[in-house]
């Protein structure tokens, strides 16, 4: 039977591009609903930018624009992105829509007249000068713990402790620089309390990753409380049908926007809606997530649905952060990659590719080891996938007019890449992709085992047995085939340039069964090459150099906007570095070291003993003599092969690319650098 099944991903903000760590979720959504798409059921696969908030109308504020440019201009760039990636959305919209204002409307109606929502006044910051209520991340203030400056307005940095805005000493508003005042507002709350026995419920019907129903119980252990749902004007956003003034805060109408995206391509296509979203629908909802939205997906999203009549998720998927080089992405190490700046420099199918190679079905995050992941295309897609029909198809056109055998050479050996299938979409159905591409890497090992083992070119050089060379070929062929269908939902491009090759109208799943046998293929091009180490490094420096400020707090990696390069520090913090300028006098190579050359250097009268990362950058020779400027107040730190006493300068990412600081000439040993 065809499964009706409708997928999303959470809903990027319209200020910020989208950048690896995004891709993560939307590469993992796009595997399942092709692959959904590929198993013959009706699947959509929906999303749209999450277009309203304060930092959305304040970045437009910033940038002398509108709202509705602002997000016109980042939804655009947004679809060119995920095009880049292959991301094939049913629709891509935006949640400042007609449709979507219905939605939330219709819905906050039918919670009111069932009585989940009830209103309340509170206190809040209120910045006087820009007249608006502050949300907590637009105060800053001292932290009442620490003591330590500059902290936001719910946690410091830097002891950990979290707090309420009242607590913070000195608070400005980071809009204005004023002090906040403390003023009261009306606001509506959505009683999350009354649903605890339905979430409890949907919770136990499998809709949850372990993890994730675990973090549930904890909820409702502390107690389910009803949600602010409510913001005072100027908010963009839509405003509250009974309640001039006030807007609906933008979580509230963000996962709505599922609905409403998916409302316009039904619209458009003639899609049954209801059939979807009505309370006894037949048909699956799945939404992927990053693990710090559960929340809201798993609690609000489903009490919102059910209190409105309509269906809840069959589930919600969360998966983990993305690490690149085992560490938050940063933009100083250049590892804060864009998805337009990978674009520029590398096959999108790489990431796809490493991406369904690591995830699984869990909230574990995700490493982009950059070694690793060349390494891994290199050998697996190049190496082993590809390479079947490399080694295959040149035989199969010049010896054989394009033409392949009528009958396989092993077809035990096809027989078992089909019976094979059912686990391996198994494992695609419940997300476990890195234990997918596992088996069908096995698989790949098997087929270039037979190649080895029948040596198609020995046979071709000895000329005597063509049918034989024929029928291996044939063989090698079909076993690729095979893969690349099976391959398809991750590198849906290669597979469309493998059905060219192969001069095969669009396959499905269950083309598989059939082995190609008496058919024509075409000239066998290379269908993937290997990752240029040099392009890595390529996308890394230009990472490192477009510091342009996202100007956006980015959840997937924590990094705030405002600090393109890295966190100010004030000018005591600076004078209490002593830079000095330093006479190399000897350098040596250190037994045992990759990296270290032992430095010996003059301050003026002073001597120092420094080990420094710049082995494969310099020859020891070369620095003898030579100035450079060192961090001469550096506590000694002891290393393996002795103590350091200081630090030189030097520039560039490291490794070779790396460049020693040297003051103009008429610069002295010892001298202070300011
Ligand atoms: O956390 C985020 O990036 C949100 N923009 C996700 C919204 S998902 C859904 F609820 F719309
Ligand atoms: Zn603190």
């Amino acid at each position: 039977m065809t499964r009706k099944i409708l997928v999303t991903s959470a809903l990027p903000y319209a200020n910020g591009p989208i950048h690896l760590g995004h891709l993560v979720e939307y590469i993992q959504t796009d595997i399942w609903a092709r692959f959904q798409r590929l198993r013959g059921n009706e699947c959509y696969y929906v999303c749209a930018d999450d277009a309203h908030g304060t930092p959305i109308m304040l970045k437009a504020r910033e940038q002398g624009t509108t709202p509705e440019e602002l997000i016109e201009r980042m939804g655009a760039a947004h679809q060119r992105d995920f095009a880049g990636f292959g991301i094939a959305f049913d629709n891509y919209y935006t949640t400042h829509s007609e449709e979507n204002r219905h939605f939330c409307e219709l819905i906050y109606e039918r919670l009111r007249d069932a009585g989940h929502i009830e209103r309340r006044t509170i206190t809040q910051a209120y910045d006087e000068r820009e007249g608006m209520f502050l949300p907590d991340r637009y105060i800053k203030g001292t932290c009442p713990s620490c003591g330590a400056p500059d902290q936001h307005g719910d946690n410091c940095e830097a002891c950990g402790a979290s707090y309420s805005p009242d607590e913070l000493r000195d608070p400005v508003s980071v809009i204005s620089g004023e002090r906040p005042v403390e003023r009261e507002s009306e606001h509506y709350f959505f009683r999350l309390q009354d649903f605890e026995g339905m979430l409890r419920d949907w919770a136990a019907s499998g809709a949850l990753q372990e993890e994730m129903a675990n973090k549930l119980q904890e909820w409702f252990d502390e107690g389910l409380r009803a949600w602010d749902i409510s913001r005072d004007a100027p908010y963009f956003g839509f405003e509250i049908p009974d309640a001039p003034g006030k807007y609906f805060y933008v979580w509230l109408d963000a996962p709505i926007g599922y609905m409403a995206s998916f409302k316009d391509l039904c619209e458009r296509e003639g899609i049954d809606f209801e059939r979807f979203w009505a309370a006894d629908s037949g048909a699956e909802l799945h939404h992927f997530i990053g693990k710090d939205i559960v929340y809201f997906h798993a609690l609000f999203w489903p009490a919102m649905l059910h209190g409105a009549g309509f269906r809840r998720p069959t589930t919600v998927n969360a998966h983990g952060f993305l690490t690149v080089d085992g560490q938050k992405m940063s933009k100083s190490r250049g590892t804060f990659i864009m998805a337009e700046t990978y674009l520029r420099h590398l096959n999108p199918e790489y990431l796809r590719y490493y991406f369904a190679a690591k995830l699984g079905a869990n909230v574990h995050d995700l490493d982009l080891n950059l070694e690793d992941f060349s390494q891994r295309v290199n050998s697996d897609l190049v190496g082993k996938l590809v390479n079947i029909a490399s080694r295959c198809a040149g035989f199969i056109t010049k010896r054989f007019d394009g033409r392949l055998a009528t009958t396989l050479d092993a077809p035990e050996l096809y027989r078992k890449f089909t019976q094979a299938g059912e686990h391996i979409a198994d494992l695609y159905e419940r997300r476990e992709f890195s234990r997918m591409v596992r088996e069908v890497m096995a698989l790949a090992d098997e087929a270039n085992q037979y190649i080895d083992e029948q040596k198609p070119w020995v046979i071709a050089k000895a000329g005597d047995d063509e049918p034989r060379l024929q029928a291996i070929c044939t063989q090698g062929i079909n076993l690729f085939r095979v893969l690349a269908i099976y391959l398809k939902p991750v590198l849906p491009r290669m597979a469309s340039e493998a059905e060219a090759f192969l001069a095969l109208r669009e396959q499905r799943w269950t083309d598989a069964r059939e082995p190609l046998l008496g058919h024509t293929i075409n000239r066998f091009k290379p269908l993937m090459t290997r990752v240029e180490p040099q392009r890595i490094q390529a996308m890394i420096d230009e990472s490192r150099e477009s510091l342009a400020p996202t100007g956006s707090q980015d959840r997937t990696t924590g990094e705030l906007e405002g600090h393109p390069i890295a966190e100010e520090i004030d000018i005591d913090t600076f004078s209490a570095v002593d830079l000095r300028v330093a006479e190399i006098i000897a350098a040596d190579q250190v037994e045992g070291a990759d990296k270290l050359l032992r430095l010996t250097l003059d301050l003026g009268g002073e001597r120092r003993t420094v080990f420094a990362g710049i082995k494969a950058a310099y020859h020891p020779e070369d620095l003898v003599g030579r100035l450079t400027v060192m961090v001469a107040n550096l506590k000694p730190r002891k290393m393996r092969f002795g103590t350091s006493e200081g630090m030189v300068l030097a520039a560039g990412p490291g490794g070779e690319a790396l460049w020693l600081l040297s003051p103009d000439s008429g610069a002295r040993p010892g001298m202070r650098v300011k």
